[in-house]
């Protein structure tokens, strides 16, 4: 068939020519990848969103598409270690340089110290990447730069690095974290930072968990998905894991299964097994419709309802998508959960599933951990603390609210508790631990699940029943 563009097929730059020439298919990768973390820095943009985009606009397949979606996510969990890397390799503070080519040394360091490919392809297509995208001004400092990194090992830098820090700072740069971040988790856990089980805590971060899906009690079983190819097994009853794409899955398109955390699943079987008065279930916080699904088909099982509301509505209509195979379907609001556009005191069961910093999926979301600031807490806590009042009043009395953030730092977590019980003497806390048989992870009377221990997101979940 002719190309419409009327350019010949084996044409350089042409797709055909890309297909057949190794070479330039590795340009096409690294672009690609270079393209994504330029989005992923500048414009906010999410890794897995873009990085999908990219990558298939880009009509990247198989290996290609594996090592593109790699140097993207690799990068992403790296970049404030590659840079204090790029800096002490460089003498120089990375503020100095042009963003375009910090994102760039960033990918080369990252293919340099944390892959196979040879340092000399490394630095070369890295070069070549330079003059492409940005200009032939910066190709001397690419290469003088990453001459440098390359003279050692991503261990004898992270040595190099960590000797001058404190022990949280050591641990920061070893496992490729902000120093925030570790000094949350060594609270949370009450570990010292010179233990080393700290630093396997933070491990579990740079591991990208295989897709998990959820079976949707009452339209498929777990069974039905080991039929389709997916494998049973982990700590969730209605858990499958899943190789590839799950958008393949028609249960999964359809809406009788959906890809989620097992942590998440837990969560939401513990609201539907603690004993609550019958009654209308509510999910104040429902984008983008997950846990949504979920409690609308176990509520569906009992014979209630569920309404699930969200403040946003491209969010709302995600929810909407989400619960489309549930019958009778669930209510879709778009509401301000603080402001709530229903009566008071008359839901059975409600999950607050707060807005948070995310800390606890960091390992899905590679650039995460670098986006975040503690400052972020200072507006999280006071909404999180609001939603959570206005969980507390949509419930009757006997009712049961399930507290939940993907998140383990204290601030969202137990003090955020701790501060609704000093207000209010409505409620007692329910010891969550025995809800969640799955798992040890009884945090107190709360329920902390970890990456490391659990195999699951780190969330929280604190019951609460309104007297
Ligand atoms: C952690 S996410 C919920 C995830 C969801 N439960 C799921 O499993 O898919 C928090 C959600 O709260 C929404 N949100 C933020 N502020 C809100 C408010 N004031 N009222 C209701 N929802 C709000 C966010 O838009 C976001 O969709």
């Amino acid at each position: 068939m002719s190309d419409p563009t009327g350019a010949r097929e084996d044409q350089p730059g042409s797709d055909r020519s890309r297909e057949r020439n190794p070479h330039l298919r590795r340009d096409a990768v690294r672009s690609v990848a270079f393209r994504a973390l330029t989005e992923v820095t500048g414009n906010g943009a999410y890794a897995n969103i873009v990085g999908g985009q990219l990558i298939s606009q880009a009509g990247l397949e198989g290996r290609d598409a594996a090592l593109a979606t790699e140097l993207i996510n690799g990068t992403c969990r790296g970049l404030g270690t590659y840079e204090r890397i790029i800096e002490a390799a460089s003498g120089r503070s990375t503020d100095s340089l042009e963003a375009d080519v910090v994102d760039l040394l960033c990918l080369g360091t990252h293919q340099l110290l944390a892959t196979r490919i040879p340092a000399h392809a490394a630095i070369s297509t890295s070069v070549d990447l330079a003059r492409q995208q940005i200009g032939a001004r910066v190709t001397g400092l690419v290469n003088a730069v990453l001459r440098k990194v390359s003279q050692r090992t991503l261990e004898q830098w992270l040595d190099r690095l960590a000797a001058d820090q404190d022990p949280i700072g050591a641990v920061a740069v070893r496992t490729l974290h902000p120093e925030w971040i570790v000094a949350a988790c060594a609270d949370r856990l009450g570990l010292d930072p010179s233990d080393p089980a700290l630093q396997t805590v933070l491990e579990a971060n740079n591991i990208a968990p295989e897709p998990t899906l959820v079976a949707r009690p009452g339209l498929i079983t777990v069974d039905d998905l080991v039929a389709e190819g997916a494998e049973s097994g982990g700590p969730s009853p209605l858990q499958a894991m899943w190789r590839g794409n799950p958008g393949r899955l028609a249960a999964v398109r359809d809406g009788r299964a959906g890809v989620q955390d097992p942590g998440s699943q837990l969560v939401a079987l513990a609201l539907e097994r603690i004993d609550a008065p019958q009654g209308p279930w509510l999910d104040l916080c429902a984008g983008p419709g997950g846990k949504a699904a979920l409690l609308g088909a176990l509520a569906a099982e009992r014979g209630e309802r569920l309404v699930a509301s969200e403040r946003t509505m491209h969010r709302a209509d995600l929810v909407t998508s989400a619960v489309k195979a549930i019958r009778p379907r669930p209510a879709v609001v778009c509401a301000d959960g603080t402001q709530p556009a229903w009566r008071s005191g008359q839901f059975a069961r409600v999950l607050a599933d707060v807005p948070c910093t995310g800390l606890g999926a960091l390992r899905r979301r590679p650039e995460s951990r670098w986006r975040h600031q503690p400052e972020d807490l200072d507006d999280l806590a006071p909404l999180q603390r609001s939603l959570l009042a206005s969980a507390i009043d949509s419930c009757m009395f006997g009712g049961v609210v399930a507290y939940v953030t993907c998140s383990p730092h204290r601030a969202e977590t137990i003090a955020v508790i701790d501060q609704i019980l000093q207000q209010r003497d409505d409620v007692t806390v329910i010891p969550a631990g025995p809800l969640v048989p799955e798992l040890d992870a009884a945090d107190g009377d709360f329920v902390q699940m970890w990456p490391h221990r659990d195999g699951t997101d780190a969330m929280f979940l604190a019951l609460l029943r309104r007297n």
